[in-house]
């Protein structure tokens, strides 16, 4: 197994305010991990930390075995971290297709078709609403497209922040089948979650955050039946289904 990130004791937040606290992991290269925390837990904050767009108290964070902890976030979407983050549609006056154009500028351009094809195909929707104002698409809709801008790129290690909020099940079912297809290809994925149950099923890990510290790690099966997990986000004593 290769380590693709190693947070080692990372304490991180804005201003004055450290929200995450002493916390480590580390995620193993192609697989997924699902965090979770109850609200204002740092879960974004944990996400924003590895991009690099919040403060980094102390810590370090190892990506595919270098520091990254002092890059600028451009300088780690180059090396392979993507970032989608929390229900934001980047360029809402520009159609779905400018967007996806707009995506590639780091491509050089004969690769700009190719990628582009890659996310059509992944996600059928962005080829039928090609010409539709990215701001007039579902919240759901922005979603997806938020995250095929960061697939463009070709990261090795995505970082989602709810990608599934405001989705229909059977959306949320599609998103949570591409991830487990992306991972398939050895990216490394680590994701935030609503629906704790859907997240859990598909990961092979979970990490879970309370007040910003690490309360809990272990493989998703295990954390998945654990009472006190079933308890705070699985809604108690719900029964199992198979996914
Ligand atoms: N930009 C910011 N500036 C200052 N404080 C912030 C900022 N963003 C979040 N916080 C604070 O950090 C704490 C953790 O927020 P964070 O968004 O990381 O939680 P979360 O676990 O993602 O919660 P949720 O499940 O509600 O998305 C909260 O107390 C919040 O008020
Ligand atoms: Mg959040």
């Amino acid at each position: 197994m290769t380590t693709a990130l190693e947070l080692d004791v990372v304490t991180a937040g804005y201003g004055d305010n450290p929200i995450v606290r002493e916390f480590s992991a580390r995620l193993e290269a192609g697989t997924i991990t699902t965090l979770l925390g109850g609200n204002g837990a740092g879960k974004s904050t944990l996400l924003r930390a590895i991009y690099g767009t919040n403060r980094l108290f102390s810590g370090r964070i190892l990506f595919k075995g270098e520091a990254i902890e002092r890059l600028p976030p451009w300088e780690r979407l180059r090396r392979g971290v993507g970032f989608v983050p929390q229900g934001r549609c980047n360029f809402p006056a520009m159609s779905v297709g400018e967007n996806l154009k707009m995506g590639c500028y780091t491509l050089p351009s004969s690769k700009h078709e190719a990628a582009i094809g890659r996310m059509t195909d992944l996600f059928p929707l962005l080829r039928e609403k090609w010409r539709t104002e990215a701001g007039n698409m579902s919240g759901g809709e922005q979603q997806i497209l938020e995250m095929a801008m960061v697939l463009l790129l070709e990261p090795s290690l995505l970082l989602l922040d709810e990608p599934s909020l405001g989705l229909s099940p059977r959306m949320q079912g599609d998103v949570f089948a591409t991830v487990q297809r992306i991972a398939a290809t050895g990216v490394t994925v680590l994701i935030v979650e609503q629906n704790v149950r859907g997240a859990l099923l598909i990961s092979d890990r979970a990490l879970v955050m309370e007040q910003g510290r690490r309360f809990m790690e272990g493989p998703a099966d295990e954390v998945r039946t654990d009472p006190r997990i079933r308890q705070a986000y699985l809604g108690g004593n719900i029964k199992e289904t198979a996914a």
